[in-house]
């Protein structure tokens, strides 16, 4: 059975994208290839990624776990060929990280260092020849922190913090197409420091965290002046907690029923939970959660009947992420209804799947010399993008973007 999307047009596309804008990062374009296995790749796409944790160890297994799969035989991706590029042509090329147990190590064991928690569904992951590189710490690690076990917190290296003309080097140097953030929640300054980098060394962005910088029109305006592309922001899991309240508030839109109250609660183990302990951090991500779900409600909830957001920190979860959802409605003849979901998820893996799109997608917009913030794949992608649109409406939009229709 060939893959849902897979819409055997690789060789069109490749036509259609065979040329290049003069003067533009369109010359960037691998020419097209076809690998040992037969199958078609339009080339590598580059990464570069900032937080080397349980969300960036997911993505790198899944780099190895769908290497020796095809289209007939890998499960849990929205694309196999996602305009010409297969999963195991994301090709890891620069990481940075602040924590002394993965500062020096090579990518493929860094993945696995503590605190990291995630599930492991692909052990043997090959060295990649890339070590994590420290980067600058700024606000990355929250001192509440401090008071948890070792094995559940960040503890900063001791090696010198790098210069912005160091990450710059180094992202040049490794020849990263894009850079991928997946620093912790309230990491504004650092997210800020990271961006600049990008933009100096002449690589896109995909923006996983809920900093503004792609929905940010100052920011984007710079990306676009770079000529660079930017896809953001806070990623949107492939089957999580947010694009479920979504539907579910479309679905009460669409049949009539007035959504009078609705919470979202969330518990998990990992230190992205631990992080966000510290209120101070959520600011944005509480904005970036509830705009999400009031973006599509039929009306604006009025703000004390939502509540959407991080709850606890409950250690022995790890990185299993629960859900507990309530929404109430009035029916035909104003008659009260309500539902309740619980909701159980892998977190890491969770993002991985919607981020190994979005990195294809910011390497086609490169490919294509489009610039600025990306908007179809980041409304289906992301939480907080720069225009906010119905699931139904970013899902179209974005195949339509693949396929070069957009
Ligand atoms: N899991 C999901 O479904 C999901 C969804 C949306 C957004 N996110 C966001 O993605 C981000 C990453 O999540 P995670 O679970 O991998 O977090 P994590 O806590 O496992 O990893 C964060 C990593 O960043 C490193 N770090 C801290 N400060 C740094 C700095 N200044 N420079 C470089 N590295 C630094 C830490 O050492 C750690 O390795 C979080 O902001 C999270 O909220 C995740």
């Amino acid at each position: 059975m060939p893959h849902p999307t897979q819409s055997g047009q690789g060789l069109i596309r490749k036509q259609r994208y065979a040329w290049r804008i003069p003067g533009t990062r369109g010359e960037r374009r691998h020419p097209a290839t076809v690998p040992a296995d037969g199958q078609e790749t339009v080339g590598k796409v580059k990464i570069a990624i900032t937080g080397v944790g349980n969300c960036a160890s997911s993505l790198v297994q899944g780099l190895s776990y769908y290497a020796d799969k095809g289209p007939e035989d890998a499960t849990g991706l929205m694309h196999w060929d996602l305009g010409g590029y297969r999963p195991q042509d994301v090709q890891v090329v620069a990481a940075f990280d602040v924590d002394l147990r993965k500062v020096g190590k090579d990518v493929s064991e860094a993945i696995f260092e503590k605190p990291n928690c995630t599930a492991v569904f692909c052990s043997q992951v090959p060295k990649t020849g890339v070590r994590v590189r420290m980067g600058r710490i700024l606000d990355g690690v929250s001192e509440h922190m401090a008071a948890y076990p070792d094995d559940r917190r960040f503890i900063a290296s001791d090696q010198e913090e790098a210069s912005a003309e160091e990450i710059v080097a180094a992202l040049r140097e490794s020849g990263a197409d894009v850079l991928v953030n997946f620093l912790p929640v309230g990491s504004e300054q650092a997210t800020r420091f990271y961006a600049e980098c990008a933009l100096e060394a002449g690589v896109a962005l995909v923006n996983c965290i809920p900093v503004f910088i792609a929905s940010d029109p100052e920011f984007a305006a710079r990306f676009e002046a770079r000529g660079l592309p930017v896809i953001g922001d806070d990623i949107k899991a492939q089957l999580g907690a947010t694009i479920t309240h979504r539907m579910l508030t479309d679905l009460f839109r669409r049949r009539g029923v007035a959504l009078e109250r609705t919470y979202q609660l969330n518990t998990g183990g990992n230190t992205d939970f631990l992080n966000m302990l510290n209120r101070s951090r959520l600011e944005s991500k509480k904005e970036s959660k509830t705009e999400a779900v009031q973006s599509v409600a039929a009306s604006r909830i009025a703000d004390e009947n939502i509540h959407v957001g991080p709850s606890d920190y409950v250690p022995w979860q790890n990185d299993n992420k629960v859900c507990f959802l309530r929404m109430e409605g009035k029916l035909f003849g104003d008659v009260p209804m309500n539902i309740e979901l619980r909701l159980s998820v892998e977190d890491s893996p969770n993002s991985a799947g919607v981020s190994i799109d979005a990195i294809r997608c910011a390497k086609l917009a490169l490919d294509r010399g489009l610039a600025g913030a990306i908007h179809a794949p980041a409304s289906y992608f992301m939480k907080h993008p720069p225009v906010q649109t119905s699931d139904d409406e970013a899902f179209q939009r974005t195949e339509d973007f693949i396929r070069g229709d957009g």
